[in-house]
Formats: structure tokens, sequence, C-alpha cells
């Protein structure tokens, strides 16, 4: 089994390639419109009641054209009330990343299912004279049910990949539908079947593998667990939810892994790599199916009507309905987040528009009666989710508080569940290296080092109870434990003892030391990167993994990530190497239990994690894998001698989105005085320098390191300090994921007048923010969301300089660093 997978996997898929076309000849080079001959014929499985379709057609000759509307629009939680849902008939509602009942991202459980019936209730009311068609609320239950606090955590899909266990994903699957059950909900915003082909993808972990085979294999394991088979009916009357495959089609498959991106790829690898699991979701009747945000060649998913309707459709014979991502609709072509028709023709049957439903819902209206839409066409629309509520059993159920399991709180994160998870966190540790030190006997004193592994938070990475996994401590996963919690309970369990010490210091020398590393949380958008290297500033453990090393300690390395990356000095430095993906909740446990041995200082888990994607050799992935999919070992590899792999110099590697570092403009990227709109302006590439004309003197001065900010002292006027690009930069994504600019002053001159500036090729190019920026005597880093040009009109689409500051009168102030990201120290505002 091991051996067949590494072999499968090297003759088919390089997880690291970029072009990924493995086997592909055909074109990339078309206009986005498919050939649905050429995809696979499959048959829904779901039995077609005769009752339930004259009931169908019933409500459809009753229901008003405002009713029939509303049905295909749904809501968040941000932006809606259960009197909106009454009134405007809203066919579902969602509780985005960010967003939780009464306007509490970490609202508890128990509000959660008061909101449900809130919703509900107001759904079914028929006062008004309508049919009173009940809601169906979404979640993004995509490890565990997881925006809620105290449910269990499952590995992220990565680690699952590395379990290749679809018994065990079934399992998951029932678990989770239970949960979800206890607070209310009705439908999960997962499986994701994406298939990765480049890990520098932020999202890439949502994915089990970057092995089409593999995904496909889980894909109906997943569907069952969560909905049960597909002629079960009356889901609501048992423990299932409907589920939800995303994200139709290749958003694994975007040209240098860009979240939202474009899949520069031929029809047949659209098909064969990133189709695949659909066949399983759609053989296994999947309800829905969510619609991504990427395009392929060239074209907005969202509005591809050849792969809606034509493919996904017709041929493949998808009977559920079609749900859009957040307000993914607004970004196709000819589109606004208010007005979108072109998605209800290409086949789109709900639209998730969070904050943009009151626009999207009058504008289908009007254009409806107008006679813009097909009656045919929303009708159809209407059926399809008229059909997965009867599916449901929704009609008959009851308010939410009334379902079975509703308000059991037991059984969130309850032991049973939490034990499968523990289960899935040992099968999904991938052992890289182990020089005999591993399994760790019982009865050893062990030291715990690194800084994520007392943080459950870190352990389980992004769309874990808030969207991007951050801000969350310990508390927040009541009944959860901690890599370092669980090494500690099992060292006990065995008569040793652990302490921790995230710097790895210590005053009684351990007999070995676990030392925890590696990403911190992220999801979409702000986990994409430059290249496969972790963060610079995550790589501190590799010395603490030197120093442990060389008093003699033997060293585990146990890595926290959503994706294969280039750790060769934590590879070399430690004796033992294990991955831990993102296990979730239970990690510590699981964990503990593997590395963790008998008395007898023999295993009492094996190891049978095998590599889900390749392992890169380089950041650049330049050289191929180091270990390739479907690797890793086992307690009976025997043991060869380490060879030491090659490091880099990653001081040298940059972060695409650092512009201006050290007091030095990143690589084609310069520094500029001048007085724009005079149109004088001078590169700065040596200092000392002068410039516009004599009013300003530019000189070197010491931020976090000797000569780490460039000082700039205007004697009187307009001045503009620019960092630009060589190249128009593509900012899109980056301003609809709330990412701002950040930048790293000293001012110790405050301008009379100072304003933020952004320029770019096109229209509303030069828009400006006024800003305050008062003395102070040590360097702020300031953000300034880039929504904010783009309100002002700017195409963030061909952004030449992100940073520009204006100032009016004498100044003195010098600047660090200019870059993108979320962590600023003060956010300015924007008017
Ligand atoms: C994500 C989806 C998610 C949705 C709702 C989107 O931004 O792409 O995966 O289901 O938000 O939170
Ligand atoms: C929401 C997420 C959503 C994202 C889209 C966030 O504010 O909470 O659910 O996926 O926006 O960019």
């Amino acid at each position: 089994m091991r051996l067949a997978l590494v072999f499968v996997a090297a003759l088919t898929l390089n997880a690291c390639s970029r072009e990924a076309a493995p086997g592909g000849t055909a074109s990339a080079e078309g206009d986005g419109t498919a050939h649905p001959e050429i995809w696979p014929e499959y048959k829904y499985p779901v039995p077609v009641d005769p009752a339930v379709e004259a009931k169908i057609a019933d409500l459809l000759k009753t229901m008003t054209l405002e009713e029939k509307i509303g049905q295909l629009v749904q809501a968040d939680l941000c932006c809606v009330t259960p009197d909106d849902v009454r009134k405007y008939n809203l066919g579902s509602i969602l509780v985005g990343g960010n967003s939780g009942p009464n306007g509490n991202d970490l609202s508890p459980a128990p509000d959660w299912l008061k909101a449900a019936d809130g919703f509900y209730l107001a759904s079914v009311d028929k006062s008004d004279g309508g049919v009173g068609i009940p809601v169906i609320w979404g979640t993004d239950a995509v490890h565990g049910h997881s925006n809620i606090i105290g449910a269990t955590i499952f590995p992220h899909n990565i680690g699952l990949g590395a379990a290749h266990d679809p018994a065990l994903i079934e399992r998951i699957g029932a678990a989770t539908a239970k949960e979800i059950r206890v607070t209310g909900q009705e439908w999960t915003f997962a499986p994701t079947v994406t298939v990765p082909q480049d890990y520098r993808w932020g999202r890439a972990y949502e994915g089990y593998s970057s092995d089409p085979k593999l995904v496909a294999s889980y894909v109906g394991a997943m569907v069952r667990g969560l909905q049960g088979t597909p002629d079960e009916t009356n889901l609501l009357a048992h423990d299932k939810v409907i589920a939800s495959t995303k994200h139709f089609l290749a958003d694994g498959g975007t040209k240098g892994g860009v979240d939202q991106g474009d899949a520069q790829i031929s029809e047949e690898d659209l098909r064969d790599i990133h189709g695949l699991p659909y066949g399983p979701a759609i053989q296994n009747g999947v309800a829905t199916v969510m619609v991504s945000f990427s395009s392929w060649q060239g074209k907005k998913l969202t509005g591809n009507k050849s792969l809606i309707t034509g493919v996904l459709k017709d041929r493949m014979g998808f009977g559920g309905f079609v749900v859009s991502d957040w307000n993914a609709h607004g970004q196709v072509e000819g589109c606004t987040n208010n007005s979108c028709p072109q998605g209800l023709l290409a086949g789109l049957d709900m639209y998730m528009a969070p904050d943009s439903w009151k626009g999207v819902y009058e504008d289908l209206l009007k254009r409806a009666k107008a006679g813009e839409i097909p009656m045919e066409r929303i009708d159809d629309a209407v059926a399809r989710i008229l059909r997965v509520k009867f599916r449901l059993g929704l009609f008959e159920a009851g308010k939410p508080s009334d379902r079975p399991l509703a308000g059991d709180w037991k059984v969130l994160g309850s032991p049973e569940h939490r034990e499968i998870s523990r289960e899935a966190v040992r099968k999904s540790l991938v052992l890289l290296k182990n020089q005999g030190v591993l399994p760790l006997k019982a009865g050893a004193r062990l030291l715990v080092a690194g800084d994520g592994a007392d943080d459950i938070a870190r352990a389980s990475g992004g769309w874990t109870i808030s969207w991007q996994g951050t801000g969350l401590t310990n508390a927040m996963f009541p009944g959860g434990t901690s890599l370092w919690a669980g090494l500690k309970q099992a060292a006990e369990a065995g008569g040793g003892s652990a302490v921790l010490s995230p710097d790895g210091s210590f005053t009684q020398k351990p007999d070995a030391a676990v030392v925890v590393f590696g990403e911190k949380p992220y999801a979409e958008f702000q986990g994409d990167r430059a290249t496969l290297a972790l963060d610079a500033d995550l790589t501190g453990p590799y010395a603490t993994m030197k120093k442990l090393k060389a008093q003699g300690i033997p060293v585990v390395a146990v890595m926290i990530t959503g994706r294969p990356l280039y750790v060769n000095p934590a590879l070399n430095a430690a004796d033992a190497f294990v991955v831990a993906w993102l296990p979730g909740t239970e990690g510590g446990k699981g964990l503990a239990d593997v590395l963790i041995g008998d008395a007898a200082g023999k295993p009492r888990f094996q190891f049978t994690g095998l590599l889900p994607a390749a392992w890169p050799k380089t950041p650049d992935m330049a050289d191929g894998a180091l270990y390739p999919f479907g690797y890793g070992l086992t307690y009976a590899t025997p043991r060869a001698a380490w060879k030491a792999l090659a490091e880099i110099d990653e001081s040298s590697a940059g972060d695409a989105r650092v512009y201006f570092t050290k007091g030095v403009p990143a690589s084609s990227w310069s520094l500029v005085l001048g007085n724009i709109d005079r149109g004088e302006e001078k590169r700065i590439t040596t200092v000392p320098a002068d410039a516009i004309g004599g009013r300003a003197h530019i000189t070197a001065t010491d931020a976090a390191v000797q000569e780490g900010a460039r000082r700039i002292v205007v004697s009187d006027g307009g001045a503009a300090l620019a960092v630009s690009s060589h190249d128009p930069l593509n900012l899109s994504r980056e301003t609809n994921g709330d990412v701002m600019v950040l930048f790293t002053v000293k001012v110790s001159k405050a301008p009379a007048k100072a304003a933020l500036a952004l320029r770019c090729d096109g229209s509303g190019c030069g828009s400006r923010e006024p800003v305050t920026l008062p003395v102070t005597n040590s360097f702020v880093r300031y953000g300034l969301q880039l929504k904010c040009f783009a309100g002002k009109g700017a195409d963030m689409s061909k952004v030449t300089a992100p940073f520009i500051l204006e100032t009016t009168g004498p100044a003195d102030y010098a600047l660090a660093e200019v870059r993108l990201g979320t962590d600023a120290e003060k956010v300015l505002p924007c008017n």
C-alpha cells in the first residue's frame, strides 16, 4: 500500500510544479467555454418522489414572484434580521467567518440555537398571506462545527489526506453533522474538494490532497457522513445536515496559487484534476455545490454557463442547487455586488449576497418583471431549492430547537467525537525523520519548547471560531488540549514528567526535547505566499533546536503547518521530524499517543500518515520534491544515516508583499521623492541626497537595525515620498480581503498637512486620504485599508505606487518599512 502510493504519485502529480499540467497536452488557451460532451455523465441518485414534485408544482403556482426571488437570495447574519427574512421571504441565511448571532462572532452556542429559531419563525410567518417557506442556515463547518466555541475541532483536510482512510472521513462527517444539529443549523459549506496544485495558495490546507484520486476517494465518505445515503429523506428527523462541495471549479488550479485567481489550464486538466471529485459528490447525492470565486481561462466561474449549466447540471446530472460564494457574483464581467442577473442565467440558483442581498433581490425582481430573466429559469432555481428543503424534511421539522439533538449541549465536543478527532490526529501525523529518538520513553523527563506548543488556536488554523483563526486564546477551546498539554498528560501518565519552556531554557537537563514550530493561522488570501518558505519570523525555533542538540539533548521537531514548506534547517537540526498539519483541539492527545511509547520503549501507536502532497526541496520549488507525495516513515522503517540537506540563505528570499524594508526598496521597487503635482521626481539610490531643488534632504538613520530607515527632512513646501513599482501590481484581491498598506515611520517634525496617496494606471488614480501623523519618539506601524482607495475609485488592478506620503510645510520623518498586511499598530481612518 505504502509503496504503491509513492509510486503512483511519482508518475502522476508533482504538487510543486507551477504549470501543473500532468499529462495534459491539450491547450490551456481557450476562452473559458467548456465542452460538456467530453465530460463524464453521472446519475444523481436522490430518488424523485412524485408526491414531493406535486407539492413543488403547487408551490410554484401559489408563490408570488417576490416570494420566488426571495428564495434565491442568501444573506449573512452581519446584515439581516428576522424581520428582513419575513418581509423578503429569503431562502437562506449564512454566517461568514467573522459573523455570529447578535453581531458577535464569539457568541456562545445557545445563542446560535436561539437565533436559528428566530429566523425560522420569521420565515414561516404567513400573516402577510404568503406561503412561508422555511429558511435554511448555512455555516462553514469545515473541520468540525468550527465556528462554535466548545465544538470538536478535527484536523484540517490536509491532515485527513495524510490519513488515507475514507471510513474515518465518514465518521468525522457524521460527528460534525450531529454537532451542527445541536445549534440548529441545517447546512454546512463543506467538504472542500479542491485539488491544490500550488501550495503557495493560502487555502491549500482546506484540500485533502494534490492528488485528484485521493480527494475523490474521500468525497463520497464525507458527503454520506454529513447527509446520510442519497435515498435518506427527512434528514432533519435524523442527525444529518446538507453538504456543499466547493469550490466549483479549479479553485486549487489558479496560476501561482493566487486566491480567487485564474486557472490557465486545458479543459482536459480541468476535468481530470479538478473535476474528478465532483463525480463521487454527485453519485452520493450532494445537495448543493458552491461555485468558485476564481476564473478558468480568464472567465469568472460564477458567470460560466457552460460549466455550471452545461457540465455540472446537464452533463454530470447534478440535481441539487448551486450556490455562489461570498459576493462572488460582483466579480463577474459586467456585474456589481448589487446586480448580477448573469449569475442566475449562467445557472446559479442561490446568491450568497452577505451584505448585498437587498440589492440583489431588488435587481432580480425588477429584471424578472421586465422579462429580462426567463420565468422557467427562476422556477427551475426555486424548484431545486425547494427539492432540497423537502429532502431535509424542513416543512415538517418544526423550529430548530424542537428537532432531534437541538440543545443537547453534551453532544457538542462530546468525548465520542473528540475520540474520533484524536484518532484522526494519530493517523494524520507524518514522520519525515527519526534517528532513533522516537518513540519517547514513558518515564522520561521531557522539555517542550516553541512558542506554538501551548496554543490550540495555532494548532487549529484558519476557519476556527474566527475567519482567519486569529485573536483566540486557549480559553476559547473548552475541553481542547494543546500540544503541550497532551504531551504533559501522557508523560505524567507514563510515570515521567514534562516542562514547558518556549525558548528551550531549563534548569534540570531533560532526557529529550520536543520543539513545536511552524505556521500561524491564516485563511483566504491572507495565507497566500510568494514562495514555499516558512515566514522568516517563524524560524526562531531553529536556533532552539540547535542549542538543545548542542547540549546533547535529543530533539523532536513537531511542525504545525497548513502545507509542505521548505524547512531544511529544522530537518537537519532535529533528530526526529513530525508533521502535525493543523490537528485541532485533540492535537495534543493524538500527538502524544504516537510520540510517547510504553515503559518498555515500544510504540503505543504507529505512524501511518503519508504525505498528501509533495514536500519541496527549495522555497521556489526549483529542484522538485524532497519527499514525494505518499512518503512517510514508520517505526518499522530501517534507520539510515542522515545526509545533511542543503540550506539556502533565507535572508535573501523576499516576500512579494514587502516593498521597502530596512531602509531600502525591495528588488524592482524604487524610493522616489519629489513634488508629484509638479512632475519633479528623483529616484533615491544613494544617501545622502538632495531632492526637490534642495528643499529636501535624505539621509540614512537607525531603526530596528543600523541604518534601517531613511530620514527625510523637508525645509518647506509640498513634497511626496513614494515607494513605486517598476511593473503595475494587481491588488484587487488584497483590497477585497481587507488588507492594508502598512508603513513604519517615526515623525520628528509633523508636517502642516499630510495625506496618503496611491498611484495607478487608469481611472480614479491619484486618489488621496488626509492623515494625521503626530510626533512620536519611536517607530509606529500605521495602516490604511486598501479599500479606502478603491472606494475613491482607484483601479486596484494596476497599482504603480501603493504608498505615497504627501506633506506640506517643513517636515522631518524617517521611513523604515512599507508592505501589505493586517497587523497595523495604528489603523488610520478612511473618510
Ligand atoms: C469562502 C467560502 C465560504 C464562504 C462563507 C467565502 O469567502 O470562499 O469557502 O464558504 O466565504 O463563509
Ligand atoms: C467573511 C468570510 C468571507 C470573507 C470573504 C469575511 O468577512 O467573514 O466568511 O469568506 O469575508 O472575503
